[in-house]
């Protein structure tokens, strides 16, 4: 492998979004997996939305009220259960594949980060939670700039930190809206299509795509 540095999107990529609703799925029934699905697109609409108006809150807060939307939308006006779930999403399980990826690359010689969407307390939580802050050497946020991904702003987040071109680094993305933003910024993009997605945005293609994290260090970029 040619590239410098590995960097990763945080939700969906290494942390599973569903885990927070899967982790009360008898508390709150049937409507469980919609209500995750809900809750994970009005968050990432909120983002795309305010971003598009020059608008700014924190992703922490996006999540809530994608959450009090999502609650609504299925008629569950439940206090004690949405505080039980934004706790959980602040501790989100990693994939399993996560850590043994990190790991790899940081054996390789690797550089890694994340470059992602969360505020920096979000992500701090998650990264400690999943155990992976010591394979990780960056930990981006879109933060500082108070816009979200796919502005390529966010994405020369990464080539300022490391000092970098865009060339050499591999962005790893589950989201493939993501992985088209980091294609049109130059990065090498990795889509992670875990869930068998068809795919999209055929004029900013990835490299290479993988069903899990578990072939990434074997790929000749
Ligand atoms: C992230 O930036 C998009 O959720 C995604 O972590």
């Amino acid at each position: 492998m040619n590239a410098r540095a590995f960097i990763f999107d945080a939700y969906g990529t290494l942390f599973d979004v569903h885990a927070a609703i899967a982790h009360y799925r008898k508390r709150i029934g049937p409507d469980a997996d919609r209500i995750s699905e809900v809750w994970r697109t009005k968050q990432l609409e909120y983002t795309w939305t305010l971003t598009a108006m020059n608008r700014y809150e924190n992703f922490e807060r996006l999540t809530e009220r994608a959450l009090d939307f999502a609650l609504a939308r299925h008629e569950k006006n439940d206090p004690a259960l949405r505080a039980d779930l934004l706790a959980a999403y602040r501790e989100l399980n990693a994939y399993p594949d996560a850590k043994d990826a990190l790991h790899a690359l940081k054996q390789s010689g690797k550089t890694t980060g994340i470059l992602s969407n969360g505020s920096p307390e979000m992500l701090q939580a998650a990264v400690d939670a999943a155990g992976i802050g010591g394979v990780l050497d960056h930990v981006l946020s879109v933060d500082v700039l108070r816009i979200y991904k796919p502005r390529q702003e966010v994405y020369a987040l990464v080539t300022k930190a490391l000092s970098v071109q865009p060339e050499e680094i591999v962005f790893v993305s589950s989201n493939r809206w993501d992985v088209a933003g980091a294609a049109g910024f130059g990065f090498k993009p990795v889509w992670v299509n875990r869930s068998k997605m068809p795919d999209e945005y055929a004029d900013l293609a990835p490299v290479a795509t993988l069903d899990s994290l578990a072939a990434l260090s074997a790929l000749e970029l």
